[in-house]
């Protein structure tokens, strides 16, 4: 009785700050039957032990240790937050929560080291995901399995420049294919890849994140690339590499393992940046460049006309086979949404040089406006608090390419990883439960017109490695006191939500 009582006061104090921003209350029960709550990561930005158990190296790992300058704190992905040992506590917090499912993503590298079936298989590697999938099915939290979250096997990179090359589409349907064999039995979703358009606009356009490939042109002073190129070649073949996946799985797989497929992709809702027809049509081609990159492809089979006017020839073309391949090449789609830009309408640059994916779309993007942001800002830069685009581009997939199945499969906010605050101080995160709070409520207004949307992913179960902003970011419902063996402790938010899903 006394320890009951003292529980609850503990659990209220923990979760009593938090006041509901003036909206009104939510939970499980506000959603359709079945629908799923989850927490997301990816495997560099968690497992760490990168020399561990025969991993393979990956162009991250090459990018962050050939370039420790072009993280902030110079950091990267050795260690992580040691996934790789301590799953079973990760395990532990999701079951805590009530969350119904993981979504983390497999090492390619982990299970063919050098890229390729030739190099091997390694059992180490099949014995950690086994491990991890195992122990999530015992505490009854389903797994969300990404096949690919921006770890390209360095032997591949090395070989014959990675996704540059078609050659990548046979390793890779190889590599699912050991994925599909060893763990289709018990994972029921797979996704093939995450953000695509994100890998290629930060890979290859702008340059900051790996390979790191970009023109002279552009800020990141990479040492080779071409930003007006290499983007669309490398997405391409992301494309047909996931359309032959998803047959193989449809083929192969699927009928005896009762499992869905689909793919990730990342998208931002735009505002016009002032009321007029031209920057009306700017958000148009905004959400083409980005979204309709692959939607379009995947529901008809090629790219949004705005992309073949302004790329021209630099957009690889689909073959008759391949556009069959690739239209309607998935069971659902996952959608990463985060926040919302004004788009500006820019001319035509005047001599066509110095072309990149960046300015290719004539929008001029910014999550500020007049020096005025578009909603509460984030520790990440790009990150503004805007609820109400989340909604607004449910309805727009919705309308736009025949209302598809959907996993919202990343969603979250920031904080500053500050040294300096006591531990009790770092939990309260009330901030990011508003932002959840708010992005459910238009989740759900979005579901009541109809958008199908079957699942809520949050990113990220835990605070992690964030790409160029290294450590010093926190995006986690979980806490990580990196000054004392990585310990993991439950922020506000991780009590909120564990109060929202109670059954
Ligand atoms: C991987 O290893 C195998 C066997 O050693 C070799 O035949 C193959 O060329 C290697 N592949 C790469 C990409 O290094
Ligand atoms: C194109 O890029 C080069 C550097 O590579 C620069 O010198 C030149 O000014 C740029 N041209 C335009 C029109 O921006
Ligand atoms: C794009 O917008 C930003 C912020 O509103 C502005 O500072 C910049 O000059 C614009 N760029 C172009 C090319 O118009
Ligand atoms: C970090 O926390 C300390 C202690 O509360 C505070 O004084 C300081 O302003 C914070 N720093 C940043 C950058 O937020």
């Amino acid at each position: 009785m006394t320890r009951l009582l003292l529980l609850s006061l503990l659990l209220s104090v923990a979760a009593g700050a938090y006041d509901g921003a003036g909206q009104p209350p939510i939970s499980r029960r506000s959603f359709p039957e079945g629908f799923i709550f989850g927490a997301s990561s990816a495997s560099y930005q968690y497992e760490g032990g990168v020399t561990e158990g025969r991993r393979g190296p990956s162009i991250w790992d090459t990018y962050t240790h050939q370039h420790p300058d072009k993280i902030i704190d110079r950091s990267n992905g050795d260690l992580a937050i040691d996934s790789y040992h301590l799953y079973k506590e990760d395990v532990r917090l999701l079951k805590d929560m009530g969350m119904d499912a993981y979504r983390f993503s497999i090492s390619w590298t982990r299970i063919l080291p050098n890229g390729s079936l030739s190099g091997g298989i390694n059992k180490e590697g099949i014995r950690y995901y086994n491990n991890l999938i195992n122990e999530l099915l015992l505490k009854g939290v389903q797994p969300f399995v990404t096949l690919f979250h921006w770890d390209s096997p360095q032997a591949l990179e090395d070989k014959y420049g990675g996704f540059l090359s078609p050659s990548i589409i046979n390793d890779y349907k190889d590599y699912v294919e050991v994925c599909f064999k060893e763990f289709g039995d018990r994972v029921k979703h797979w996704i093939t890849f995450n953000e695509p358009a994100a890998f290629c606009s930060t890979g290859y356009a702008s340059g900051v994140l790996a390979p790191g490939r970009c023109s002279p042109w552009e800020q990141a002073k990479c040492s080779a690339g071409d930003s007006g190129r290499e983007p669309y070649t490398v997405c391409h073949h992301q494309l047909l590499a996931h359309a032959e996946a998803v047959h193989l799985y449809k083929e192969k797989y699927q009928a005896s393992q009762r499992g869905k497929i689909g793919v990730t992709l990342n998208s931002l809702w735009f505002l016009p940046s002032s009321p007029s027809k031209s920057n009306d049509d700017a958000v148009r081609r905004a959400l083409d460049f980005m979204l309709g990159w692959f939607m379009d492809p995947l529901v008809s089979g090629d790219y949004p006309a705005s992309m073949r006017r302004l790329v021209g020839d630099r957009l690889p073309r689909f073959t008759k086979e391949q556009s069959k391949l690739v239209k309607g090449a998935f069971d659902f789609i996952g959608l990463n949404y985060y926040t919302t830009y004004y788009a500006d309408s820019l001319p035509p640059s005047s001599n066509g040089l110095n072309s990149s994916y960046n300015t290719d779309s004539l929008a001029n993007l910014s999550g500020i406006r007049n020096g005025v942001p578009i909603g509460p800002q984030a520790a990440s830069f790009w990150l503004f608090m805007y609820p109400d685009g989340f909604r607004e581009l449910l309805l727009y997939i919705k309308e736009n390419y025949g209302n598809p199945t959907i996993y919202i499969t990343e969603n979250g906010f920031d904080e500053a990883n500050n040294m300096s605050l006591p531990l009790h101080e770092a939990l309260k995160d009330d901030t990011r439960i508003e932002y959840h709070h708010k992005h459910l409520l238009a989740l759900l207004s979005a579901i009541r017109d109809g958008a199908n949307v079957k699942g809520y992913f949050v990113w990220s179960l835990l605070d992690n490695f964030e790409w160029v902003n290294g450590y010093t970011v926190r995006f986690g419902l979980n806490f990580v006191d990196y000054n004392d063996g990585l310990k993991r402790y439950p922020k506000n938010s991780a009590h909120w939500f564990k109060e929202i899903l109670r059954r």
